[in-house]
């Protein structure tokens, strides 16, 4: 029989007198006042490589959460080994005995282990306490939950016989090993780049990145708990993502990349696969998740207060740092002066500060080259003839990596704000003549290479059907009268195309299709 699907896992409010507000107070002031040496996980040891890096948090960077150990050459060769000599008894188990290890993985975060890894989050990454909880909390949970509920339907998937013949098409994991290399702003990526291979009956190299490590190692424990055979996830934290990569990706049995993480990386990560061809026993797997620009646009019909809190909430949650992120706006010049006194008055009541005050809904950016490269953008508008300041501008990184909220208004649609990906909390607005919409579309269609997510307000239903077919390769995922972040597992399949990435839609089927090699089988009688 077919298991039920499974359902969303609830978000704690984190609302004033609730339990988990004082919880997650406890737990952010445990983790705050200890310090952590992170080694490598190779064959379920922690090994300790040496030349450990400090892991500092971003609203306070003179505070340091511990250190974390540099893997290289060597450690990948060993992970290699271990990955081989699990992968015959992983792969052969039955694949619900695998799904078990991750469902309890599951209800270990929903459980006992949620709040540490909130606070995890909070502290190494910088989130508020509801970003933390909604990633990795939830999203991670189903993540876990529905990709199990996503391979029992492939699993099921059997051909059709014919009288005299038996077909069967057997789902075996890739030859070789996946190389997992993991993102720093979601902690449910980084859980399911790993996992969702592992699901399939691959064994893992696991890079996660430098910059999140601190909650990348709280998950490794999590799944040690939950009785994830050794060499199963071999984690290698390096500062130097090459230091892991390149050796990895020059192994003959590398079968497969799970990537998200920036365009440059990816790319170079592609063209090194191209190089190493020859090596390679099987032609590996390539699954990426790169960046976007993603746009908002408005038509004239749009709800004006809506379309301000969508600007707010897709430009700002977490900083900007979100691959999702809305960061180029077009809106038309009729509603533009009372969606810019909306935004005025929603932007003055953001409260900029770390995540431990939990009424701060901006915190800092993840470190210092992130600060440097953002506020960049911001200082260029304020030269530029092309461009103002509209809100925010203000910066400070005496403390953490703080930016406060900034838009910028730009009268020519292609100023380099418009173009390019800044990640971080800075948004760019253009607006138009109501008359050009559909030149608007066509717009924003060709100004960016990417494709990831994008929204469009509009109460005109003819209005929002031109616009999805003038858009229709501009976004992998598409939102009417909604913000374009915050995709819920088994609800929206999130991934894009053009230079976004593979789209292989993370926590769907399709996915999980990419980390097995299919043998059919036919037998005659
Ligand atoms: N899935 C996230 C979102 O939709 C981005 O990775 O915001």
């Amino acid at each position: 029989s077919t298991p039920p699907n499974p359902t969303n896992e609830p978000v704690l409010s984190y609302a004033p007198g609730s339990p988990e507000r004082s919880a997650i107070r406890a737990e952010l002031e445990r983790l705050r006042d200890m310090t952590v040496e992170i080694p490598a996980y190779i064959g379920g040891d922690a090994v300790y490589p040496g030349s450990p890096s400090s892991v500092r948090v971003p609203h306070d960077h003179q505070h340091e959460l511990g250190t974390v150990h540099q893997s290289g050459a060597n450690e990948v060769e060993q992970a290699i080994k271990a990955a081989r000599e699990a992968k015959a008894e992983w792969a052969a188990m039955d694949w619900t005995d695998r799904a078990a290890i991750f469902l309890r993985a599951a209800d270990l975060i929903a459980g006992p282990w949620r709040h540490t890894l909130n606070a995890a989050t909070m502290l190494g990454q910088g989130k508020n306490v509801y970003q933390a909880e909604i990633d990795a909390a939830c999203e991670l949970i189903d993540f876990l939950r529905f990709n199990v509920h996503y391979a029992d339907q492939i699993y099921r998937e059997q051909p059709d016989n014919s009288p005299g013949v038996w077909n069967q098409v057997q789902y075996r994991p890739l030859e070789g090993f996946v190389l997992a290399i993991t993102p720093f702003n979601f902690t449910a990526i980084q859980g399911n780049l790993p996992t969702a291979p592992a699901l399939m009956g691959n064994t893992v190299l696991w890079k996660p990145a430098s910059r999140s490590v601190y909650s990348a190692y709280f998950l490794y424990q999590i799944l040690e708990e939950a009785g994830m055979p050794a060499g199963v996830i071999n984690m290698l934290p390096a500062d130097e993502g090459a230091d892991v990569g390149t050796p990895a990706m020059a192994s003959p049995e590398f079968a497969g990349l799970h990537f998200t993480g920036s365009k440059a990386t990816f790319d170079h990560l592609w063209k090194t696969v191209g190089e190493n061809l020859d090596t390679y026993r099987t032609y590996p797997t390539i699954v990426g998740e790169t960046g976007g620009k993603d746009f908002i646009v408005a038509h004239p019909s749009a709800h004006p207060a809506q379309t301000a809190t969508a600007i707010v909430r897709g430009s700002f949650e977490y900083q900007g740092q979100k691959c999702s992120a809305s960061s180029r706006i077009y809106l038309p010049e009729s509603l533009w002066p009372t969606i810019k006194e909306e935004l005025a008055e929603q932007i003055e009541s953001l409260q900029v500060g770390p995540p431990e005050d939990l009424t701060n809904f901006v915190n800092a950016v993840i470190d210092q080259r992130a600060f440097d490269e953002i506020t960049g953008y911001i200082d260029r508008a304020k030269a530029s003839d092309d461009a103002e300041i509209l809100f925010g501008g203000d910066y400070d990184d005496s403390t953490g990596y703080f930016i406060n909220p900034t838009v910028i208004l730009a009268t020519d649609p292609h100023y380099e704000s418009m173009e390019e990906e800044i990640f971080g909390p800075v948004t760019t607005i253009y607006v138009y003549d109501d008359a050009d919409y559909e030149a608007t579309l066509d717009l924003i269609d060709s100004t960016s290479p990417y494709a990831l997510t994008g929204a469009v307000f509009a109460e005109d239903r003819a209005a929002i059907r031109t616009t999805m077919d003038h858009l229709e390769h501009s976004a992998g995922n598409f939102y009417i009268n909604d913000k374009p972040t915050g995709a819920v597992v088994g609800q929206q399949p999130f991934g894009g195309a053009r230079k976004s990435g593979t789209n292989d839609k993370a926590g769907s089927a399709l996915n999980l299709h990419r980390w097995i090699s299919p043998r059919s089988i036919k037998e005659t009688f």
